[in-house]
C-alpha cells in the first residue's frame, strides 16, 4: 500500500461549506408582462407565484453568471483542494466544450483541476452534488467546486413565458461541512418521458406544460417512496422543505400532494421562506433548488441542526430527494454576507416589455447560443463579461 492511500481517513461526514448566488444584470416585472399580454396580473403573481424575472445582458451568459457565484467561494476559501469543478446547465453554449473550462479559467482555478459539464435539465446540479460527495468520500482531502448556472428561455407569447427566468448558484462541496452535511440516503425516480426538452438546433425549450406538471409530482412521491425504502426519514422528521422552483405554484403542488401522498400534514406556509429569491429570479433550471437553499439558510433563524429534505426534478425526467442537516453556526456564515443576495436583486436594472422582447429575439439575447462573430456591448456590471464571437468561438473577460 502506498503512503498517500495509507494515510486517507476513514468516513468523514460531507456536504456543503459555502455557497453563493449571482444573477442577470436586468429584470422585468411581471406586472408588465401581464400588460402587455392582456392578463390578470394575479395570475401570474398567485396562479404561478412569481413576480419578476431576471433576463442576462447581452455581454452575460451562464458562464459570467456562473463564474460571478463562484468567485466569492475563492475569494473566502482559496483554491486549496480544489481538484475538480463541475458546471451544471441545461442552456449550455457549446455542444463540445464544456462550460466548466472556461469558467476553471476565468476564476484562475490551477491546471490541476478537472472540469466538466453535467446535463439532465434542472436535476444537473444535484447530479453535480451527489457526484461531488462521492468525490470527497473518496479522498476527503479534496473540495469541490459546483456550478449550477442557467437561462430560462421559451418562445415569446408562449404559457411559459412567464416562468422564464436566470441565475446561477455555486458551492464547494467537503469534509467536515460548515452549512450542511448531506446524510448518504437518497430517493431517486427516472422516466423517460417528452414534458420539456430543448432540440439542438433551438434555443427555446419545448414544453407539455400540463404534462410536466404531473411528471413533476410523480418524480416526487416516486423519490419519496425509494428514500423511505432505503430507510430515509419519516415525515414528521423532516424539518423543512426545498424544492425545485419553476415557478413557485408548482413546488406548492407538489408539497399539497406529497403530504397526502405520506399521510402527512402540510401547510403552504412551509414552503414561503425558500421562495423568497425565487419569486423574483424566475427560473434558474439546475440552479433553482439551491438558491431556495440559499433563502432558507439567508432568512430562517432557526435552523441549527434541522434537517432538511431537498427535491430535486429535471424534466425528461429525474427526480431525486435528499435529505441534510444545517450545521450550528451556519447563520454566522452566511449573516456576513448580510443581504447580499438581496442587495443583488435590487440591483438589477429594469428592463420594458419592448426592450425584452427585441433583446429576446436578437442573436446576442438571453440564451442564445449563437456562434456569430460579433462584440457585444458593455452592459453588466459582474465581475466578468461576454465580450463578443471570434473566429465562432466565445471571448470572455474579467471587468474588474
Ligand atoms: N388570479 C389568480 N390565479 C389565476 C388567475 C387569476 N386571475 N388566472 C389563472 N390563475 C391560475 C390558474 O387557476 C392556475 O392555477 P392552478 O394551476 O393552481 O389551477 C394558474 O394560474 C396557471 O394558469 P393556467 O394553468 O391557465 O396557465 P397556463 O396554461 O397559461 O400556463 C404552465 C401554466 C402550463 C405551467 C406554463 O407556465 C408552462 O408551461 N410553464 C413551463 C413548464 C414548467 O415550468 N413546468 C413545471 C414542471 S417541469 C420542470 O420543473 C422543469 C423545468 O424547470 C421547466
Amino acid at each position: 500500500m502506498s503512503e498517500a492511500t495509507s494515510a486517507l481517513p476513514g468516513p468523514v461526514p460531507v456536504g456543503i461549506l459555502d455557497l453563493a448566488v449571482a444573477t442577470g444584470h436586468h429584470v422585468l416585472d411581471l406586472d408588465d408582462l401581464a400588460a402587455h399580454n392582456g392578463v390578470d396580473p394575479a395570475k401570474y403573481h398567485v396562479g404561478l407565484g412569481q413576480d419578476a424575472f431576471s433576463v442576462p445582458a447581452p455581454d452575460e451568459d451562464i458562464v459570467t453568471m456562473g463564474a460571478a457565484a463562484a468567485l466569492p467561494l475563492i475569494e473566502r476559501h482559496g483554491v486549496e483542494g480544489i481538484r475538480t469543478v463541475l458546471f451544471a446547465t441545461e442552456s449550455g453554449v457549446d455542444q463540445s466544450k464544456s462550460a466548466a473550462v472556461v469558467a476553471h479559467g476565468l476564476l484562475g482555478l490551477p491546471s490541476t483541476v478537472r472540469a466538466v459539464e453535467l446535463k439532465q435539465a434542472c436535476y444537473g446540479g444535484t447530479a453535480a452534488l451527489v457526484a461531488a460527495l462521492g468525490i470527497v468520500a473518496r479522498d476527503p482531502r479534496e473540495r469541490v467546486l459546483v456550478i449550477a448556472s442557467d437561462v430560462a428561455r421559451y418562445d415569446l407569447d408562449s404559457a411559459a413565458e412567464p416562468t422564464q427566468g436566470a441565475g446561477a448558484v455555486a458551492f464547494l462541496v467537503g469534509a467536515h461541512p460548515e452549512l450542511v452535511e448531506i446524510e448518504p440516503a437518497s430517493g431517486l425516480f427516472s422516466a423517460d418521458v417528452d414534458d420539456f426538452w430543448r432540440p439542438n438546433d433551438r434555443s427555446t425549450a419545448l414544453v407539455d406544460g400540463r404534462l410536466s406538471v404531473t411528471a413533476y409530482v410523480d418524480a416526487l412521491l416516486g423519490s419519496w417512496d425509494d428514500l423511505a425504502a432505503r430507510g430515509g426519514p419519516a415525515p414528521h422528521e423532516i424539518d423543512r422543505w426545498l424544492h425545485h422552483q419553476p415557478f413557485t405554484k408548482m413546488a406548492l403542488k407538489a408539497h399539497r400532494a406529497w403530504g397526502k401522498h405520506a399521510g402527512a400534514e402540510t401547510s403552504d406556509d412551509d414552503l414561503a421562506t425558500g421562495f423568497t429569491y425565487n419569486r423574483r429570479t424566475g427560473n434558474s433550471y439546475t440552479a433553482s433548488v439551491f438558491l431556495a437553499l440559499a433563502a432558507l439558510l439567508d432568512l430562517d433563524d432557526d435552523l441549527d441542526g434541522r434537517r432538511l429534505a431537498l427535491f430535486s426534478y429535471g424534466s425528461g425526467s429525474v427526480g431525486e430527494l435528499l435529505t441534510g442537516i444545517v450545521k450550528p453556526g451556519y447563520r454566522t456564515l452566511r449573516r456576513t454576507d448580510a443581504g447580499s443576495v438581496a442587495a443583488t436583486l435590487d440591483a438589477r436594472t429594469p428592463i420594458a416589455v419592448g426592450d425584452y422582447r427585441a433583446l429576446h429575439a436578437s442573436h446576442s439575447g438571453p440564451g442564445s447560443a449563437s456562434s456569430l462573430d460579433r462584440e457585444n456591448p458593455r452592459v453588466t456590471t459582474g465581475p466578468f463579461r461576454f465580450a463578443g464571437v471570434t473566429g465562432g468561438a466565445r471571448r470572455y473577460e474579467r471587468t474588474a
